[in-house]
């Protein structure tokens, strides 16, 4: 008997409203969410704040060193509290009529209270979110009990460790907005199939076929590649080849390979032996998301020769973006065609069957491959 080929998502899914709203009901409310590193957050009142796929979040740390997560919406008039990143000082205070929370949350003071008959201000604190560390990275989770974190992510932290992350410093930092679904995104990332097409500069310098994915039971993926020995004929490729020196410590394999690690629902982590970065990719609706990236070094990496590795790598790894780019909003020109209802999974695909398979058990209405359908699926569930 011949298998059964491994079908992707469906092409609807790709750019249903109706879809975006129960991703954001039944994944992004439900699942750890990467909001910051440990170095942003080592004193009272330091804060990372950031909106993921419609949810304002905050994480503060409190009097006590304590990390605590809340909505970052005002309990007032809902107004979005803490902007970006940085210190609000001994409590975090509503830039609108000045509502004033503890950094545990406790809302502390209210201008004019008494023009507020029957109102507990015991009862009006700022909604908590869950939060925890692994690896030096900062996770948050809106759901109100959500599986732990190290369980969530499994090997996520075992896979990144050998880099020291909760040690290293972040030194440049960046966003785009691309005209893309976030999955499509994803599926790009968790992929070195297309390398050979799609990525010259990369296949000079990656032993492509052993460029291997390793899927977990637990929401992560880890894709690994080793660096070629071959000198690329590129000159920015080849002076990156003889320059890089591996951060200090880290043990072989992770010495002589770029390895990249998903973590659902939409972060990326890449790891290479000179220095590391995430890339959060949230959905902002059905067509667009706003990707965040974030690179870090080790401290004592700050002469010529380490930064100019840096600028080497981050050239070419832009434009290894670009061509992503490029190559992402051409697919979803294509999930925009009546003619596509979904494709087919390869070997070296193994990674965005993984993704797929928790989306769809995340929302079984992904399993239809009909728009029609689906969509009757999701009112069933009450998710549409
Ligand atoms: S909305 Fe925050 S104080 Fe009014
Ligand atoms: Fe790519």
């Amino acid at each position: 008997m011949s298998a059964e080929p491994i079908r992707t998502l469906p092409a609807w899914v790709y750019r249903s409203p109706d879809f975006y709203r129960a991703e954001r009901r039944a994944i992004w409310t439900r699942h750890w969410l990467l909001v910051g590193h440990v170095s942003q957050l080592t004193k009272p009142g330091d804060y990372v704040s950031m909106r993921i796929a419609g949810e304002p979040i905050a994480v503060v740390v409190g009097a006590d060193g304590e990390l605590r997560g809340f909505s970052n919406v005002c309990r007032h008039r809902a107004a979005r509290i803490l902007d970006g990143a940085g210190n609000c000082g001994k409590a975090i205070r509503c830039p609108y009529h000045g509502w004033t929370y503890g950094l545990d949350g406790r809302l502390l003071a209210v201008p004019e209270k008494t023009g507020f008959p029957g109102f507990e201000r015991e009862e009006n604190g700022l909604w908590p979110v869950h939060v925890g560390v692994s690896a030096g990275f900062v996770f948050a989770n809106l759901a109100p009990e959500p599986k732990p974190l190290d369980v969530a992510l499994g090997p996520f932290a075992e896979w990144v460790a050998p880099y020291r992350p909760e040690r290293l410093v972040s030194y440049d930092t960046g966003s785009s907005v691309l005209p893309i679904n976030w999955k499509n995104s994803i599926d790009n990332f968790l992929e070195g199939y297309h390398v050979p097409v799609g990525h010259p500069g990369l296949l000079r310098l990656l032993d492509y076929k052993n460029y291997l994915v390793e899927t977990s039971d637990a929401n992560v993926s880890i894709a690994r590649s080793p660096l070629r020995d071959k000198a690329s004929h590129n000159r920015r490729e080849r002076l990156y080849q003889r320059l890089m020196r591996p951060m200090p410590g880290l043990p072989s394999p992770e010495s002589e390979q770029w390895n990249f690690v998903f973590a659902f629902p939409g972060t990326t982590v890449n790891l290479y032996p000179d220095q590391i970065d995430f890339w959060l990719n949230h959905p902002l609706d059905e067509r667009r998301t706003l990707t965040i990236w974030k690179a870090f070094r080790p401290p004592e990496t700050s002469g010529r020769r380490d930064r100019l590795v840096r600028k080497l790598n981050s050239g070419i790894n832009h434009l290894v973006q670009e061509e992503d780019n490029e190559l992402t909003e051409r697919v979803q020109e294509g999930l925009e065609s009546s003619r596509y209802r979904a494709g087919v999974i390869g070997a070296r695909e193994n990674g965005i069957k993984h993704f797929h398979d928790l989306i769809r058990a995340a929302i079984p209405a992904a399993a239809a491959d009909d728009e029609v359908d689906g969509i009757s699926a999701l009112r069933e569930a009450a998710l549409a």
